[in-house]
């Protein structure tokens, strides 16, 4: 029995030294220390020994365990350390402490929401406060309380994403503007009023290089007290000077909108031929990019605001098309279909 452990200790010492990895050290303490060891058989078997014999086995099985236990210790140690050593050799080829540490790639914000923030800033710096509205909407403040009634002609501008209500319930929808946020905000103050309201909308409309489902508005308001056309045209005409540049012209022309008298589009000066006409600008020499007027005394009175004491303007303008003129984008789909390519560009 002696001879038997004196054999399995130098077996297992053998075999220790041609060890590589922390997997074959685990299958070296199985073999030699596991309960299917044949150490642990014989330690097993020792009271079945006459009792001299069983002193002398006992004696050199637990040393020979004890031994096995603190090589298996020291073994793991040194084996560890080797297995970092050769990852950052393979790594780094050599071990240079002077390279600088792995950069964390860090997220951005997109690209419509950059425009967003630069152009609510610009708002903000003129007076105006910041506000939000729902996207699920009432059909009396998406379409009524701006003198859109049921069967105005005026509907068929606004493609709509109708929300199936229960028999009874009053009509609801996906906003197809910012601008029901301008009755919300009248209901709940009084003037002098000045917000301006970014969010999503929605337009059940097939989707082009210009026209998408969903899409951003920027809704602004302004209410109060002996509030005119040169108001708006004032504000307007220094929010795009801000955005666009000192040099920017910007035209205002007749529109439509049956919630405002009068009604204007205003335009810029096309950023890329400078108004000589281009493709961007479909020849013209002028872009459009948001719609505006002062805000209807139908609307005025509907809110209890006396149209005879207050007046004030309104305007919504679609954001994508902002960073499309401004950097050439020639398809507004890009913004939505999440291609990294295309959005870690800004
Ligand atoms: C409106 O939505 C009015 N609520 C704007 C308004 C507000 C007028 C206040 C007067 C007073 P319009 O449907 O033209 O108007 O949309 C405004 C802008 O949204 C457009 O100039 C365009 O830039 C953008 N837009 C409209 N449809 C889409 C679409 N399908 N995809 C992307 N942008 C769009």
């Amino acid at each position: 029995m002696l001879e038997k452990l004196a054999e399995i200790k130098s077996k297992a010492i053998d075999e220790l030294s041609t060890l590589s990895d922390l997997r074959e050290l685990e299958a070296w303490r199985v073999r030699y220390l596991g309960k299917k060891s044949e150490l642990t058989q014989i330690l097993r078997r020792l009271a079945s020994l006459p009792l001299e014999e069983r002193k002398a086995v006992s004696a050199s099985a637990n040393e020979i365990k004890a031994f096995f236990e603190t090589s298996h210790r020291k073994n793991k140690e040194s084996l560890k350390e080797r297995t970092y050593r050769d990852l950052e050799t393979t790594v780094k080829g050599e071990k240079d402490v002077t390279l600088p540490g792995r950069p964390i790639p860090l997220g951005r914000l997109h690209p419509t929401t950059q425009m967003l923030c630069k152009i609510c800033d610009i708002f903000v710096a003129l007076g105006f406060q910041v506000v939000e509205g729902p996207e699920v909407e009432w059909d009396y403040y998406n379409f009524e309380a701006l003198n859109i009634p049921p069967d105005h002609p005026a509907r068929d501008m606004f493609a709509t994403f109708w929300i199936d209500a229960e028999s009874g319930q009053r009509p609801m929808l996906l906003r197809t503007h910012t601008s029901p946020m301008q009755i919300r905000v009248m209901e709940r103050t009084r003037p002098p009023v000045r917000v301006v309201v970014p969010g999503k909308v929605y337009r059940y409309e097939a989707t082009d290089a210009t026209h998408e489902s969903m899409f951003y508005q920027i809704e602004g308001l302004a209410v109060d007290e002996h509030t005119t056309f040169s108001d708006l045209k004032g504000t307007l005409y220094e929010f795009a000077k801000r955005l666009f540049g000192e040099e920017r012209r910007v035209r205002f022309r007749c529109d439509y909108f049956p919630f405002v008298e009068p009604g204007v589009e205003m335009a810029i000066d096309c950023m890329v031929c400078g108004g000589s006409g281009c493709r961007l600008c479909s020849g013209t020499g002028w872009i459009e990019i948001l719609g505006a007027g002062m805000v209807h005394p139908d609307v005025l009175r509907r809110v209890d605001y006396d149209p005879e004491v207050y007046t004030g303007f309104a305007f919504g303008l679609g954001l994508e098309r902002i960073p499309m003129l401004m950097y050439g984008i020639d398809d507004i789909r890009l913004f939505y279909s999440n291609d990294l390519r295309f959005l870690r560009q800004f």
